[in-house]
């Protein structure tokens, strides 16, 4: 099923899709697809997950997901230097952008700040957080792939 058709994960996750500034991460690009639908595409399957597997923290799950590339850096603007010190830094920054716009548990912090592990020190805390950190790992290579798949 696509996305746009469960509103059942929508309702989880409506506010933060009509918010402005998390709308604008389509305009960032992101394992060659844009920031915004690399974002969904991590919360959806981990919510697809989690609902599966009966987690209770589903919605948290789903939540920070959708939050753990909310980042306002162009890649395609910064040194190479740069890029690689905002792959260690962006789970803080995403972090501090959630935080402007909307109430986090703990839960849901730790998923957004672990997501890069093995890179950075932070380690997951808890269950959930190596579900988002895996399926991101995950997403990520099939996004790429695909992307040039699709350049060809
Ligand atoms: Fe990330
Ligand atoms: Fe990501």
């Amino acid at each position: 099923m696509n996305y746009k058709e469960d509103n059942k994960y929508l309702e989880i996750v409506d506010d933060i899709l009509s918010n402005d500034e998390f709308k604008s991460l389509k305009n960032y690009k992101h394992h060659g697809i844009n920031r915004y639908d690399h974002c969904i595409n991590v919360s959806y399957a981990s919510y697809k997950h989690a609902i599966k597997h009966k987690y209770k923290t589903y919605k948290e799950v789903t939540r920070a997901a959708i939050l753990h590339d909310f980042f306002l850096i162009n890649n395609q603007e910064i040194s190479i230097i740069k890029r690689i010190s905002v792959l260690f830094t962006h789970p803080r920054t995403a972090l501090e952008t959630s935080r402007k716009y909307f109430k986090l548990t703990k839960l849901e912090e730790n998923i957004i700040l672990t997501h890069m592990f093995p890179l950075g020190i932070r380690i997951p805390k808890y269950k959930e957080s190596w579900l988002v950190c895996w399926i991101d790992d995950v997403l990520s290579i099939k996004e790429r792939i695909l992307s040039i798949f699709k350049k060809n």
